[in-house]
């Protein structure tokens, strides 16, 4: 079994250029199976979501290589519509493939995706969505099975208990595409990640009005054809990478994406007295700095995005006052704070509410485990500030979401390494 090693107390300096963004290759690779054109992906992260999705790929009968170290190119003259059990369980985000798979075979199988280590995650808006246009969903214990040869457009509203959903959006995208008619998409996600979904749908010859806002048409029966396409940056990557310069003191400069996209985590950072500056080129540095606490809730983009709860709360242990961070959208996205305070943090947590106090000596480096991907990113940050050495235990979760950490981290100054233990 592989930890993580850290060494505390240095601070990061020098320049860092953020991968892909994973919550938008995933499904732009999806979207490769609508079309027996070959598509190219620019700008690939090599995370462990992204292989097993090209292994999903490849079992389901598509060619897929890699012609350069961020770029693949896919071919699916022909697409079975079983997504294989091993695979797809390995990763929630295969559940993209549901809509994919209608879209281009007119049916789809998978198992279930079950629940997870953040929280209760069901598929109810996505079978919502799907049997609006026409599909017959069989949403069985084991299995989900969708057959959808005649579908029509529909006006359907995908707003849930905590609001949108990014990947329920983007599936029922996929299956209007193939659908007679219009499709409105009431209360659609708006996360730049699935603009650029949009924008490589768009690149294939869909067409798509209101991309970015929460009211999307799609018109269906678009012939469409193989796409060319680069992926954003990854936004969560570069907001874990400001907090690493704010927390270590560190002067980092961070490139690769477009801080517009950081939208109100960088706003909220500022706000707070974070000195972060934005250069002509887009790139952004941190300085040392002292910031205030402050109060966030998560909550479908534009607000304050989960996946950058746990590092921000690791970032607020360093505040001069305390802060409250409230989670809207998986209420339980908080096992990580027991681990932070055996390192000797003040966070206080009551239901899906964390008070996190200023911290009143040094983090001490001990054994901690991740429980997920954003956990185990806010431990790592703990690390780099602890007295000692962290040992994080089940670290490979990090490599589902990060392209590269510890050798990023390792260019910037951070003693940071793997071990097989
Ligand atoms: N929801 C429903 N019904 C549904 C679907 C979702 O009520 O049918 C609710 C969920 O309970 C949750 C919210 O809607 O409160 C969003 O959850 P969902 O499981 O739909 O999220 P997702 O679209 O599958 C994506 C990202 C997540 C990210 C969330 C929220 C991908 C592959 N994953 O998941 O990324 O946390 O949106 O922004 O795009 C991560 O990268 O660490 C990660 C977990």
């Amino acid at each position: 079994m592989e930890v993580a090693r850290i060494w505390g107390g240095e601070r990061l300096n020098g320049s860092v250029r953020v991968s892909g963004s994973k919550n938008a290759c995933l499904p732009i690779i999806a979207a490769s199976l609508l079309t027996s054109d070959k598509c190219i992906v620019h700008n690939v992260p090599r995370l462990l979501d992204v292989m097993t999705m090209v292994d999903i790929l490849r079992e389901l009968g598509a060619g897929v290589s890699w012609i350069g170290e961020h770029d693949i190119a896919i071919q699916a003259l022909k697409v079975r519509a079983d997504v294989p059990y091993n695979l797809a369980k390995k990763m929630r985000a295969s559940i993209c493939l549901l809509g994919a798979l209608v879209a281009r075979c007119g049916r789809s199988r998978m198992p279930r995706p079950g629940g997870c280590i953040i929280g209760d995650r069901p598929i109810d808006l996505h079978v919502k969505g799907l049997k609006s246009l026409g599909c017959n969903v069989d949403d069985g214990d084991d299995y989900i099975t969708v057959i959808g040869e005649r579908l029509h457009g529909a006006s359907i509203d995908l707003c849930g208990q905590y609001g949108s959903t990014m990947t329920g959006t983007m599936n029922v995208i996929f299956a209007a595409l193939c659908a007679d008619g219009d499709t409105e998409i009431i209360n659609a996600a708006c996360e730049p990640e699935v603009v650029d979904f949009c924008h490589c749908l768009c690149s294939m010859g869909a067409s798509i009005d209101g991309i970015g806002t929460s009211r999307i048409i799609i018109r269906g029966g678009q012939k469409l054809h193989g796409y060319d396409y680069t992926v954003i940056g990854d936004r969560i990557e570069a907001g874990t990478f400001l907090c690493a310069g704010l927390m270590t003191g560190g002067e980092l400069t961070i490139s690769g994406l477009e801080p517009g996209l950081l939208g109100v985590f960088l706003t909220k950072l500022l706000d707070a007295g974070a000195d972060i500056c934005e250069h002509h080129n887009g790139t952004l540095t941190t300085r040392p700095s002292c910031i205030d606490g402050m109060k966030i809730v998560t909550g479908p983009y534009p607000e304050f995005p989960t996946d950058l709860q746990a590092q921000l709360c690791s970032l607020l242990m360093l505040a001069n006052t305390s802060s409250i961070v409230e989670e809207r959208v998986y209420p339980n996205r908080f096992l990580y704070v027991h681990e932070l305070n055996k390192m000797g943090a003040g966070i206080l947590l009551r239901e899906n509410r964390a008070h996190v106090l200023p911290l009143e000596r040094q983090l001490i480096g001990i054994d901690v485990e991740a429980t997920d991907l954003r956990a185990c990113a806010a431990l790592y940050l703990a690390g780099l500030i602890a007295d000692g050495t962290t040992t994080i235990h089940n670290v490979k979760y990090l490599d589902r979401g990060y392209d590269g950490f510890e050798k990023k981290l390792q260019s910037l100054g951070a003693r940071v390494q793997r071990e097989t233990v």
